[in-house]
């Protein structure tokens, strides 16, 4: 495979060469490892921006480069999503309550190669209701990844996920998406986490994308708030979301941003 370079399919989507699944790895492992560390930092009294602020640290630290400061203007290391915050909450002064859920979504680059993911939180004691909207949203990122093999489509992937949330009548925001990932943040496709079966481009060893699903307890719809950034649900219904980067392989996908402690899920057991 020396002189195989990749290349790009008919849809844009890139087809990485075997040896570059080492690169995601390693990128993976360290943005995992951060969302790690904010395991014991979440409680009542923290604030965001004393969360984001460690996993600034920890990416320096770790000699690596944050992907989001500087990403189309944003300037923090993490976006930290609170309650009915969908996704792209900008960290600060806000300080975390009792019951609050959270989601961590950092991205880092390590020689090149992109790693992002992203998980919930809570702060102090977790309702029924929340609970259950965390584990739905979870459960649903797995059902996309089930679908993740060669000769499935994008559209299977988005299927499963949304069938699934409905039957728990919860709903799939529609206005964010994955996205293709490698050596640039943002790439094609578009993964849509709603669909029909066999529509889409079809899946190829190589292809390195995200899979993200935000699941709302109320309507799908969202709003972006004055500053931007902070997508909220249009019916201040709370919403959850989990991230892994993936890549195909001959019979199925490699996750690159498993959790090298294990607490991807529940991060507060
Ligand atoms: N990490 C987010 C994603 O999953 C993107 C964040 S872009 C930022 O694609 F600028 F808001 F940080
Ligand atoms: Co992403
Ligand atoms: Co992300």
């Amino acid at each position: 495979m020396d002189s195989f370079e990749g290349y790009l399919t008919k849809d844009g989507i890139r087809i990485h060469r075997p040896e570059d699944f080492a690169g995601m790895h390693a990128a993976g492992a360290l943005a995992a490892h951060i969302l790690d560390e904010m395991v014991p930092m979440v409680r009542p009294g923290m604030t965001t921006g004393a969360l984001n602020d460690r996993i600034t640290a920890l990416v320096e630290a770790a000699g690596a480069t944050s992907a989001t400061i500087g990403y189309r203007g944003y300037q923090h290391a993490s976006c930290i999503s609170v309650n009915h915050v969908v996704c792209h909450g900008i960290p600060g002064a806000k300080v975390l309550k009792d019951g609050d859920i959270l989601n961590i979504d950092v991205t880092v680059i390590v020689d090149g190669w992109f790693g992002d993911t992203s998980r919930m939180y809570v702060a102090g004691k977790l309702n029924r209701r929340a609970e259950r909207l965390i584990q739905v949203t979870h459960d649903a990122l797995f059902k996309g990844i089930e679908m993740v093999k060669p000769g499935n489509t994008f559209g299977d992937i988005g299927h499963a996920i949304q069938s699934y949330v409905e039957a728990q009548r919860m709903s799939v925001v529609r206005d964010f998406c994955g996205h293709g990932l490698g050596q640039v943040f943002h790439a094609p496709p578009n993964v849509l986490h709603y669909g029909r079966p066999g529509t889409a481009a079809v899946l190829e060893e190589g292809m390195f994308f995200t899979i993200e699903p935000m699941v709302n307890l109320g309507r799908p719809e969202t709003k972006v708030l004055a500053d931007d950034w902070t997508a909220v649900t249009r019916d201040k219904s709370l919403s959850a979301q989990f991230e892994h980067s993936i890549g195909v392989t001959a019979d199925g996908c490699e996750i690159f941003t498993l959790s090298p402690g294990g607490k991807y899920h529940p991060t507060w057991a």
